[in-house]
């Protein structure tokens, strides 16, 4: 695991963006694997930027998405679904439909997610997953005491993350108790993993995910099972870490061709 911190969140957007254009060069029909929540916003907002500029293309590029709320209609804004269109989908060049997600409104939830492992399979693999962070060490919808080998599945949401996810709903009580989530297995057979905290509300979950025992109570230290995870910080997330100036130190001696 290579854990990069940085003074401040912005930055952060630069070092994922390089990494996400470094592979469409290299492999323009790349399969992304896309997050929801605040910490990727970063990150969206730079490949926007360079979309834009001409720097990077989707166009030939798909994505899936981690997860998504059981029950939230259509239309609803806070579907993970509409979130990725509104925050990313809409704003660059990829192309109609290639960008999917767990349908939240399947009749069939177990069915629904057997055919999301499928899709993904079919589609080669996830080269780079997009990860965030919930405050309890959530990756995806993985509460704590997920099987650290999970499928995508159905999951029920703690009281924790659905007060953390009370700020995206009006009113906050609407926040739904299932959703439909990527296995924490799932999430690791992807070839390139790129999680993203920030501020000092993440700085348990990352020492635990980082420092701590791998464990299903902290799920989110099923990134220390995987050969290419790539942990990016800025100070206030980082700062309950205990070799963080190892961390800091070992990045700063990094060569940039290495890239992440
Ligand atoms: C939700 C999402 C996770 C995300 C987490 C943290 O629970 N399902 O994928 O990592 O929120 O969100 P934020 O980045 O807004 O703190």
């Amino acid at each position: 695991m290579e854990v990069v911190i940085v003074p401040e969140a912005r930055a952060i957007g630069g070092l994922a963006a390089d990494a996400v254009e470094a592979l469409l060069a290299r492999r323009p029909d790349a399969v992304l694997g896309l997050a929801t929540g605040s910490s990727p916003l970063v990150v969206y907002a730079e490949l926007i930027r360079r979309c834009r500029a001409g720097d990077l293309s989707f166009a030939r590029a798909r994505g899936f998405l981690l997860d998504e709320y059981v029950g939230l209609p259509a239309e609803h804004p806070q579907r993970y679904r509409s979130v990725i269109r509104r925050e990313l989908e809409d704003q660059v060049d990829f192309a109609p439909d290639a960008i999917v997600g767990p349908d939240g409104l399947a009749d069939d939830p177990v069915a629904v997610c057997a055919a999301y492992e499928r899709s993904i399979t079919d589609a080669g693999g996830v080269d780079l997953q997009l990860l965030g962070l919930g405050t309890d060490g959530h990756l995806a919808f993985n509460e704590p005491g997920s099987s650290l080998n999970s499928r995508t599945r159905i999951k029920t949401l703690t009281q924790r993350t659905r007060s953390d996810n009370e700020r995206f709903f009006d009113p906050p009580e609407q926040v739904p108790r299932h959703v439909l989530t990527q296995g924490l297995g799932t999430i690791l057979d992807a070839r390139h993993l790129v999680l993203v905290a920030t501020g000092p509300a993440k700085a348990r979950a990352v020492q635990a995910l980082v420092e701590g025992p791998l464990s299903a109570f902290c799920p989110a230290s099923v990134l220390q099972l995987h050969p290419h995870a790539t942990v990016l910080l800025e100070d206030g997330s980082a700062s309950e870490l205990q070799l963080g100036d190892y961390y800091r130190e070992t990045y700063a001696g990094k060569p940039r061709w290495q890239g992440l």
